[in-house]
């Protein structure tokens, strides 16, 4: 694990613009630069990198966090391959803190199953590029099927000779163990290779680390199947891997689609015509692991099928998975007689990614289309279709969307709307019931599940604007108590004469009213200040946009970039010339003290309102000596709530 200081350090060298520049051109703008979203398509950057707060935030998207964040969302990676990215960026020594003996032997076998197959890929490449038979028989058929040396190089594509031990005597010659060669299937139990005479495609995890290989042969041998993979690992799950998703992963989030094809050869050929967005599921139908991997870039999934019917039936089974991870599934059929790789051969890449725009049929008209043709005039054979479309549509979990594909296939099925409706909602349920025993069963997918709601959190934030309606809720007195808190806390404040810090000041002022903090995640900032307060600390800003708690994290960054939000809304408003004016953050004193008062007035209002409900009742139930005891509150709270209304006019005047 690396270590605390480590990460520290690492915290301290990170500048967000050398990061971001890594992938996005920013210009000046102010004190922040701008540059276009990496996240959306948009042609007027809306994209703003803060350096002060080393925080980026979209106003178009809304997506905003730290350079950590950044690298984590990009790039696909998990926070330690950040951290190490990013030592390695600064130069920065990795400490690691002593692990559990099993967790390092763990990681030394991992790391030493990467190091065989990196061994391996170079051996096959090696034998490609600079044998004869190499040469003679590999390079020779990947130059007869097109494919330049630059997409061969991308793909790492290599060759296995005739020789049947050749790898495996040179790998444990060159000092790699016997046991690991064949735990990652390149030996088989008699110490033989396992690839020969094969074609080499090296397949990679989404950070472009080799789990496993493919192989293909070259004879038209029908006896041995064409390609035969590395068989699973501790770094290789079949089901977890898409073929080219390292290369194209990048493309996928600008496209803000994934290409889904059948091959290998399909991923080299789209690939080297320009269209990167491609991967391939190898021949396997499509997993629930590798969808998911899918959505970590994108929403939209488009299957470009061969043109052979049978395969595309097959396949049909597999995607009401996907359309359960709420994607979009659109799918294109090829010609009869064509893959990918031949089709952009055939007709090339414009012709060809017009075709990819007028084919697409949404998954579940496709589908509808595809059985009903087949079905023909055969009732029987309709009422299962139609059961088979209702069990697609109970996978939609958008109702939106779910109700207008209803309304569809009714058209196509000559169905009345109503019963498709009504069966849809049976399956439903049942589906709803099944995922919550499995969910409770497995008491697992906690993180999917918070990634979920801090997404739709974040989406609320975002077209939630500043307006009036929002700022006469008490969601936004509590948010702006959090909002002080965060962003200046730490800073100091005179109040009758005594120096004090922001944070004690409102601490101490609200300590009555904490109970009424409804929003659990600003509850947590408010309590968390407080228990380090009492401890004698401070927290600063860093701290929370750091926080290990990713909802705070995140708090902390909406609250740092709202005032720029907030002043491009004023602006349009009232055209306000805001250089004249100070920003909340030059006047954090005011901006304080307004915020604790109009948290105060809103908490006495509500108090008063409470009470006000109570002596109600005991007008009614005759009870005397309550409705006293409950008058004379109510005097105490409406005269602290004047005061605070008579201290809120001063201070905004
Ligand atoms: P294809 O037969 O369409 O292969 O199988 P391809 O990639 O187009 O290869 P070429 O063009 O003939 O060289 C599609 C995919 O199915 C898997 C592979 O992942 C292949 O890319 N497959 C196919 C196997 O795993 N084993 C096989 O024997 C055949
Ligand atoms: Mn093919």
């Amino acid at each position: 694990m690396i270590s605390q200081e480590t990460i520290d350090a690492i915290f301290q060298a990170t500048h967000i613009e050398d990061v971001i520049e890594d992938y996005v051109h920013l210009t000046k703008r102010g004190v922040n630069l701008k540059g276009l979203c990496p996240f959306h398509d948009e042609k007027t950057p809306s994209f703003t990198v803060s350096p002060a707060r080393n925080i980026y935030k979209c106003f178009g998207c809304g997506k905003g966090g730290n350079a950590i964040n950044f690298l984590m969302e990009h790039e696909g990676l998990s926070y330690p391959e950040v951290l190490r990215h990013l030592a390695a960026k600064y130069n920065i020594p990795i400490q690691e803190d002593q692990m559990p003996e099993e967790y390092e032997a763990e990681k030394k076998e991992r790391d030493s199953l990467y190091l065989i197959n990196e061994y391996a890929r170079d051996f096959y490449r090696n034998q490609l590029f600079h044998t004869d038979l190499g040469k003679s028989i590999g390079l020779s058929y990947f130059k007869e099927r097109g494919l330049l040396r630059k997409t061969m190089d991308a793909f790492e594509l290599g060759f296995a000779t005739t020789s049947r031990d050749e790898l495996t005597k040179s790998a444990v010659q060159a000092g790699y163990k016997i046991d690991f060669l064949r735990q990652l299937g390149l030996t088989t139990e008699h110490d033989r290779d396992f690839f020969f005479n094969r074609v080499m495609f090296p397949i990679h995890n989404i950070s472009g680390k080799v789990v496993a290989f493919a192989g293909r042969h070259l004879t038209t041998d029908k006896k041995s199947p064409k390609y035969i993979n590395s068989k699973e690992s501790e770094i290789y799950h079949k089901s977890k891997v898409l073929y080219g998703m390292h290369l194209a992963k990048q493309a996928i989030r600008k496209e803000d689609f994934c290409l889904l094809v059948e091959g290998y050869t399909d991923v080299l050929s789209l690939h080297q015509s320009g269209i990167e967005n491609v991967v391939a599921s190898s021949g396997t139908s499509l997993t629930v692991d590798q969808v998911k991997l899918v959505k970590r870039y994108t929403r939209q999934i488009k299957i470009l099928y061969d043109g052979d019917a049978a395969g595309v039936k097959a396949a049909l089974r597999g995607i009401d998975l996907v359309l359960e991870q709420d994607l979009n599934v659109e799918l294109v059929l090829l010609p009869e007689g064509e893959d990918p790789d031949s089709y952009i051969k055939k007709v090339g890449v414009t012709a060809f990614r017009e075709y990819l725009q007028n084919e697409s049929t949404d998954f579940i008209l496709f589908k509808t289309n595809l059985i009903l043709k087949e079905a023909g005039n055969d009732p029987v054979k309709k009422a299962g279709l139609i059961k088979d479309i209702i069990e697609s549509l109970s996978h939609i979990p958008d109702p939106i969307k779910r109700s207008v594909y209803t309304r569809q296939c009714a058209e196509l099925l000559k169905v009345d709307e109503s019963i498709l409706v009504a069966e849809t909602n049976k399956l439903l349920s049942k589906n709803l019931r099944d995922a919550r025993i499995n969910q409770l069963r497995e008491g697992r997918e906690d993180h999917e599940l918070q990634q979920q709601i801090l997404e739709k959190e974040r989406q609320k934030a975002v077209s939630e604007k500043w307006s009036e309606e929002k700022t006469l809720t008490d969601e936004f007195q509590d948010r702006d108590i959090v909002r002080i808190l965060i962003l200046y806390g730490d800073r100091s404040i005179e109040i009758e004469q005594e120096k004090m810090s922001i944070s004690q000041y409102i601490l101490s002022e609200i300590q009555e009213a904490l109970s009424f903090f409804d929003n659990s995640l600003y509850a947590k900032v408010v309590t968390e200040y407080g228990i380090a307060l009492a401890n004698g600390n401070q927290l600063h800003t860093d701290y929370f946009i750091r926080h290990q708690d990713q909802a705070i994290s995140q708090l902390a960054i909406e609250i740092c970039s709202s005032p720029y939000e907030l002043s491009e809304n004023w602006q349009k408003m009232w055209d306000i010339r805001l250089e004249t004016q100070p920003m909340p953050e030059e006047n954090e004193v005011q901006d304080a003290i307004q915020a604790l008062y109009r948290f105060l007035l809103k908490k006495y209002q509500k108090m008063s309102e409470e009470n006000l409900k109570q002596i109600k009742t005991y007008q009614n139930d005759g009870d005397e000596e309550s409705l006293l005891k409950h008058l004379q509150v109510q005097g105490m709270l409406v005269e602290q709530r004047n005061k605070i209304a008579a201290k809120l006019n001063t201070v905004i005047l």
